[in-house]
């Protein structure tokens, strides 16, 4: 019997390590598909959230888009805090979905953790190497600089003792078409029985698997998908740097009306995990570094984009501003590297009165995170001067337009990174500017 037919026929399992965003729609999708998954994770809430079948991350019942009660409660999604129940012959399919990234930049203390911990196989008999599939973000040499030696140094040998894989996700948490069983999923394991087998388990859940050449191949394609992006909306803020009297929002609206461009909407700035990472990774794995030039040159408008709104908050006079959202987009609780929380500082530093609102964020958190006191939405608006409009939530967009109208009595100026507002019946004399748009930074 191959691997997939014993993980479908349950006598084997399917291991998780980290239950967030990545490892809970992980263990939940390999649970639906009659998988027995067994997850860990150090967070005891993040345990009982499977064990439970709980769905606390903000807006992802509707991504899933099925009841994972069912799934906990029939124990075929199951976790764990005691990571040793994972090392078992039982469990003969480990992935990897622990962050990656902190501050900032790539960080490779969790995914240590883990290999050391995986590397406890060796004290133990099973049929077959037990098969690790790393769908965390890596740096295009970390498998090779950090993963093999350091599973060496333990006495495994991958490829014999351990089968190593990196299969990146690519998931958009906030649009239920973009799932773990719809988008494309590239695949590459250290040898190619590996990958074979990688896309045979992966396959499982997924439509389309794309097999790499190898692990190294299938990181970077992860990387370099992101660069793009990173490079096409930075590329979207020069040209609006560039030409100050257009709407440049409307004209790339237009742009992208041709068969081969995509439509890029200025902002302020990138945020999340993945894109304004993505680049640094393609750096960082490079043996021509130096080529990169149009890389470094976008890291340093995109990073230097939050400075460049707060410049013109505070050339149009604001005293008074209320930040809306501190996520880096909307309806998801991410604020890494999210523009709004240096925009939020940054005017705080300068003096300017600072209050700040997220739905998903509690009032400590937001202290903590920004710095400034939170408000309610619409209500705390009532004494601003001024908007900022960071995050494009759904709170923002659906209130109904008369009752934030009647907070914005004292609103002189509004500022809408996506544009939420544009539409809606402002308070006479306001400005309002959607990034972008024509002057939106002067
Ligand atoms: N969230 C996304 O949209 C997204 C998309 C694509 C890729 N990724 C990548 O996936 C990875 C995970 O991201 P996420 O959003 O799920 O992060 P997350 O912070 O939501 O969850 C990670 C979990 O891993 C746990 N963890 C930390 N150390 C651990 C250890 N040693 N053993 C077991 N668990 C441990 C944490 O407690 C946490 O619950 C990152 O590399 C990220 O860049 C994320």
């Amino acid at each position: 019997m191959n691997l997939k037919e014993q993980l479908i026929t349950g006598r084997k399992k399917l291991g998780v390590w980290g239950l967030g965003y990545i490892g809970f729609s992980s263990i939940a999708y390999f649970a639906r598909a009659g998988i027995t998954c067994l997850g860990t994770d150090p967070l005891q809430h993040r345990v009982d959230d499977v064990n439970h079948g709980k769905v606390t991350i903000p807006n992802f019942q509707y991504w899933l888009g099925f009841d994972v009660k069912q799934l906990s409660d029939n124990k075929i999604m199951q976790a764990t805090a005691d990571w040793k129940e994972l090392i078992s012959n039982e469990v003969a399919v480990h992935l990897v979905t622990i962050p990656t990234e902190q501050g900032g930049k790539p960080y490779h203390e969790y995914l240590k953790d883990v290999i050391i911990k995986l590397s406890k196989f060796k004290d133990i008999k099973t049929e077959h190497p037990p098969l690790v599939i790393v769908e965390s973000t890596l740096t295009p040499t970390v498998m090779d600089n950090i993963v093999i030696p350091l599973f060496k140094e333990k006495g495994i040998t991958v490829g014999k003792d351990i089968l190593l894989g990196v299969a990146p996700r690519r998931d958009w948490f906030t649009e239920s078409d973009k799932t773990l069983k719809t988008l494309p999923r590239v695949v590459g394991g250290t040898t190619p029985e590996t990958t074979d087998l990688m896309a045979d388990v992966l396959g499982i859940i997924c439509d389309t698997i794309i097999k790499a050449p190898d692990h190294k191949h299938a990181a970077i394609v992860k990387s370099i998908e992101n660069a793009y992006r990173q490079l096409d909306i930075t590329f979207a803020n020069q040209l609006s740097l560039a030409y100050p009297d257009m709407d440049m929002t409307y004209v790339l609206k237009m742009v992208g009306t041709k068969w081969n461009i995509g439509t890029y909407h200025p902002s302020f700035g990138t945020g999340g995990y993945c894109i304004p990472l993505a680049p640094q990774y393609v750096l960082e794995g490079a043996k021509h570094p130096e080529k990169l030039t149009l890389i470094k040159e976008s890291l340093k408008t995109d990073f230097s984009q939050p400075n460049t709104v707060v410049e013109s908050l505070i050339k149009r006079g604001i005293k008074k501003v209320a930040i809306l959202g501190i996520a880096y987009t909307g309806d998801l609780k991410v604020h890494v590297l999210s523009p709004g929380i240096p925009i939020a500082k940054m005017l705080k530093e300068k003096g300017i009165d600072v209050k700040v609102n997220d739905p998903y964020y509690s009032d400590q958190e937001i202290r903590d995170l920004t710095g400034c006191e939170p408000i309610k939405f619409p209500s705390g608006l009532a004494d601003r001067d001024s908007i900022v409009i960071v995050s494009p939530h759904m709170q923002y967009k659906y209130t109904n337009n008369q009752e934030i109208k009647k907070q914005l009595g004292n609103v002189k100026f509004i500022l809408d990174n996506m544009g939420i507002w544009k539409s809606m019946e402002k308070p006479e004399g306001a400005i309002y500017h959607e990034a972008g748009d024509a002057h939106w930074l002067e």
